[in-house]
C-alpha cells in the first residue's frame, strides 16, 4: 500500500505469537504504513521462536513480559521509550487465555483459580497496561490504545465459557479508563470486536469451525479476516480517527446486527429436511 498512515508513529504491540496471530498481521500492516514499534509476549511464547521472524521483518525489538505483571509492563514501556527517545503513539493489547477453556472445564463447573487467571490475563492486564502507561506519561496526546474483543461479551455463544466474562470486563475497562485518559491527556482507548478467526487462541474455543461457518453465513459481508482487522486497526491508530474513543467497534461483516440470514436459514432448513 502506497500511503503511510502511521508515518512517524511509535508503539508497542502485545500478543503476536505466530503468523496466524491477529497481532502479527497488525504488526505487519503497521510497519507497512510507516510505524515503528516494539513487540512483547511472554517468555514462554518467545521460546517458540517464531516472533523472531516478525521482529526481523519489522525491525522491532522484542521485550519479554507477562502482561499480568506490573513490573514487567513498566519495563516494556520504559525500554520502548528508551528505544524511541520519548513518548509513543499507540499500544495494541491482543492477549487472551483461559485455562478453563484449555482444560475443557464447562461454564457450570469452573475451576475458580483458572477463572481468576482468565480475568487477570485477558482483562485486568489491559487495566495494568493503561495504568502503567498513564503513570509513566508514556503516550503522546491523541495517542490510540486498542484491545481485541469478541461479541460473546454481549451475546451468549456456546463454548466461549469464562472468556465471555473476561471480554465484558475488558470492554468496560476501555470505557472507564477511556474517560479519564481522554479527559486528562487526550489519549483514546477502544476495543475492536473481531469475527471468529483461525488462530492459536481461537482454535481453543469449542466448536470453532462450526462457529466460523455460522457467522460467515449470518454476516452480509462475511467474516472479517485477521488481515482486514489489521487494516482497521491501522485506521484506529492513525490521526484519521482522532475523536473516536471509549467505543467497542464491531469488525464482523455485520454479524452483530443480524438475527437470521437467508444463507443461515437455508442451511438450517436443509438439516431439518435431513432429520425428517
Ligand atoms: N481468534 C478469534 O476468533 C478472536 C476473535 C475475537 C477476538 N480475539 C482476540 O484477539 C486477541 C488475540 O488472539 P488471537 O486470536 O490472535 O490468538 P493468539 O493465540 O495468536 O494470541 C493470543 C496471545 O496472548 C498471549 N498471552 C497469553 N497469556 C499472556 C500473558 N500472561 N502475558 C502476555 N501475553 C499473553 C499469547 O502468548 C498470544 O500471543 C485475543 O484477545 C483474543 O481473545 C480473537
Amino acid at each position: 500500500m502506497a500511503c503511510q498512515l502511521l508515518n512517524g508513529k511509535k508503539g508497542i504491540i502485545f500478543g503476536a505469537l505466530d503468523s496466524k496471530s491477529i497481532a502479527w498481521k497488525i504488526a505487519e500492516r503497521a510497519y507497512e504504513q510507516g510505524a515503528a514499534f516494539t513487540l512483547s509476549n511472554t517468555p514462554v511464547a518467545l521460546r517458540f521462536g517464531e516472533i523472531n521472524l516478525l521482529s526481523e521483518k519489522c525491525h522491532a525489538e522484542i521485550i519479554p513480559a507477562d502482561a499480568t505483571s506490573v513490573s514487567d509492563l513498566e519495563h516494556v514501556f520504559s525500554r520502548t521509550m528508551e528505544i524511541f527517545g520519548g513518548k509513543i503513539d499507540f499500544v495494541l493489547h491482543s492477549i487472551g487465555m483461559s485455562m478453563n477453556v484449555r482444560k475443557g472445564r464447562e461454564y457450570d463447573d469452573l475451576d475458580y483459580d483458572y477463572f481468576l487467571k482468565t480475568i487477570d490475563v485477558s482483562a485486568v492486564s489491559f487495566h495494568k497496561m493503561l495504568q502503567v502507561a498513564k503513570k509513566m506519561d508514556a503516550i503522546n496526546e491523541w495517542g490510540s490504545i486498542l484491545a481485541l474483543t469478541y461479541i460473546a461479551a454481549q451475546r451468549t455463544l456456546v463454548g466461549y465459557n469464562d472468556m465471555a466474562d473476561a471480554k465484558s470486563l475488558l470492554e468496560s475497562i476501555a470505557r472507564s479508563f477511556g474517560y479519564i485518559y481522554g479527559r486528562e491527556k487526550n489519549v483514546r482507548i477502544n476495543t475492536i470486536s473481531q469475527s471468529p478467526t483461525r488462530t492459536t487462541a481461537g482454535g481453543a474455543i469449542k466448536g470453532m469451525e462450526g462457529l466460523i461457518d455460522f457467522t460467515d453465513r449470518m454476516s452480509p459481508l462475511g467474516n472479517a479476516t485477521a488481515d482486514e482487522c489489521a487494516d482497521f486497526s491501522v485506521v484506529l491508530f492513525s490521526d484519521l480517527s482522532r475523536k473516536v474513543t471509549m467505543q467497542n467497534i464491531y469488525h464482523d461483516g455485520g454479524f452483530s446486527s443480524m438475527a437470521m440470514s437467508l444463507k443461515a436459514m437455508t442451511q438450517y432448513n436443509k438439516s431439518l429436511d435431513e432429520d425428517s
